[in-house]
C-alpha cells in the first residue's frame, strides 16, 4: 500500500500543466468513489471554511506548523484563547475531523499538509476575502437565483450582493463605506496582482515604446486600484519615456501607493477619458466586473481617446471553451453575484470588442493554468 502511495506521489511531483490537472481530478474522483453520499455532502458544509477562518483568527495553523505537536493547553497559551477552553477544544476537534489539522492523541494536535498550506499568508488573504466578502454572497445566491428564475444577472445594482448585504448600493460604493472589508479586498487584489504581474515580462513594452515622446502618457492604468501596476511598470521599465498615470475613484486613490514617477488622477471610467493618445491604456480586471453593455460603455470612453498608435491592454481572464479550471469558474460566479459581471472566452472578447470598433492585435496567455491573458487591442 505504501509503495502504491509513493508511486502516486512521485507521479504527481513529475507532472505539470494539464496532466497534473487531470491526475488531481482523477484522484479526487477516487476519493469520492470511496465516500458515502453523506460523507460527500458533509465535506461541502460551509462550516469548514468557517473553521479555517477561525483558525486564522487564532493563528492555530501557524502555531502548529512552526512548533510541532501541541497539547490543547499549549495551544491555549499560544493563541491567547485561555478564557474559551471548552470552545477551543471543540473547534480543534472539528478541524481535525475534516482534515484541517491532525489529531495526534487525546487533546494533542499537529500540522498536516492542509494545515501547512493554511498557515501561509496567501491562504490567510484568500480565505479572509472569500469568507468575509464572498461568504454572504454564496449564502444568498441559491435563493436569489431561484427567485429570479435563473435569469442572467447583468444589473450591478440588482445582484446577489444587494440581496445578501441588504443594501441598495452597488458593490464598489458599498465597499467604500466599509473600510475593513475593503481592506480585505485590496489585500486580495494585491496578492492576485503579484501573480498577474507576469504580463509585464511577456508583453513587448520596450519594443513598442522606442522613440516615444516623453511628454505624452505612455501607460494609463484605468481603474488601477492603489497603483501596483504603475509601480511595477516604472520599476520594470525605468528607461521607457513618457508619463505613467494611475486612474481610479477618489476614495481608492486616497490609499494609493506613493511611487516616484507615477501620477494619480481621479477618473470615473464611465466618463470621457481625459488623457488622449496614450501609448498604452491598461484595463486590469475591470471588464470582468461589468455586463457586456456596461463594458461597451467603458470601452467607448477609451476608444474615443485612443490615437493610431494607442494600444488598449485588456488584462483579464480568457476562459477556454471547455475544462475551465475551478479557480476561474468560481471567479466567474463571484462576478455574477457580486456585480453582474462575467469572465469571457476568446470568442466573447472578440465579439465585445468588435461591437465598439476595436480589434485584437495580439493576445498573450501569460498564465495558462490560471487563464490569465493580456489582449492588445487597437482601433479597427
Ligand atoms: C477588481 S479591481 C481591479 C484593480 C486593478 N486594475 C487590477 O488589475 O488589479 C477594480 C477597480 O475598479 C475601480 N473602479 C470601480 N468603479 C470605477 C469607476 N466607475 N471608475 C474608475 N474606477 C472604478 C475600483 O476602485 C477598483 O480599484
Amino acid at each position: 500500500m505504501s509503495n502504491l502511495l509513493e508511486d502516486v506521489k512521485q507521479l504527481l511531483a513529475s507532472t505539470n500543466g494539464t496532466s497534473r490537472g487531470i491526475l488531481l481530478e482523477e484522484l479526487q474522483e477516487l476519493i469520492v468513489s470511496a465516500e458515502t453520499s453523506q460523507e460527500t455532502a458533509t465535506r461541502m458544509y460551509p462550516l469548514q471554511a468557517s473553521a479555517a477562518r477561525i483558525g486564522h483568527d487564532l493563528k492555530i495553523f501557524e502555531a502548529l506548523r512552526s512548533s510541532g505537536t501541541k497539547t490543547l493547553e499549549q495551544l491555549q497559551d499560544m493563541t491567547n484563547a485561555n478564557p474559551i477552553t471548552l470552545v477551543l477544544g471543540r473547534l480543534l476537534r472539528y478541524m481535525a475531523s475534516v482534515g484541517l489539522i491532525r489529531e495526534a492523541g487525546v487533546n494533542q494536535f499537529e500540522a498536516n499538509q492542509t494545515c501547512q498550506k493554511l498557515a501561509t499568508p496567501e491562504a490567510v488573504t484568500t480565505l479572509t476575502h472569500f469568507f468575509d466578502n464572498g461568504g454572504p454572497l454564496f449564502q444568498a445566491m441559491p435563493a436569489f437565483l431561484r427567485n429570479s428564475n435563473y435569469q442572467d444577472v447583468t444589473d450591478e445594482k440588482a445582484t446577489v450582493f444587494q440581496s445578501a448585504l441588504k443594501t441598495d448600493l452597488d458593490t464598489y460604493t458599498w465597499f467604500s463605506q466599509n473600510p475593513e472589508l475593503l481592506g480585505a479586498l485590496v489585500k486580495y487584489m494585491a496578492l492576485e496582482q503579484s501573480v498577474r504581474a507576469r504580463w509585464l515580462d511577456e508583453y513587448p513594452i520596450e519594443r513598442d515604446t522606442q522613440n516615444w515622446d516623453p511628454t505624452l502618457p505612455v501607460f494609463v492604468d484605468v481603474g488601477g486600484n492603489v497603483g501596483h501596476y504603475c509601480a511595477l511598470f516604472r520599476h520594470r521599465f525605468p528607461n521607457v519615456p513618457g508619463r505613467v498615470i494611475l486612474q481610479d475613484l477618489p476614495h481608492t486613490l486616497a490609499q494609493a501607493l506613493q511611487t516616484p514617477g507615477v501620477e494619480a488622477l481621479a477618473h470615473d471610467f464611465f466618463e470621457p477619458q481625459p488623457l488622449k493618445g496614450a501609448r498604452f491604456y491598461h484595463l486590469g480586471w475591470i471588464l470582468h466586473n461589468w455586463s457586456d453593455e456596461k463594458s461597451k460603455h467603458i470601452l467607448r470612453q477609451i476608444r474615443s481617446a485612443m490615437g493610431v498608435q494607442s494600444v488598449l491592454l485588456i488584462n483579464d481572464m480568457i476562459l477556454p471553451e471547455t475544462e475551465v479550471p475551478a479557480h476561474a469558474a468560481a471567479l466567474d460566479l463571484v462576478m455574477l453575484g457580486g456585480c453582474g459581471g462575467r469572465e469571457r472566452t476568446m470568442k466573447e472578447w472578440r465579439d465585445l470588442l468588435g461591437d465598439v470598433g476595436l480589434v485584437i492585435k495580439e493576445c498573450i496567455m501569460y498564465n495558462r493554468e490560471l487563464c490569465h491573458g493580456i489582449i492588445g487591442v487597437v482601433l479597427s
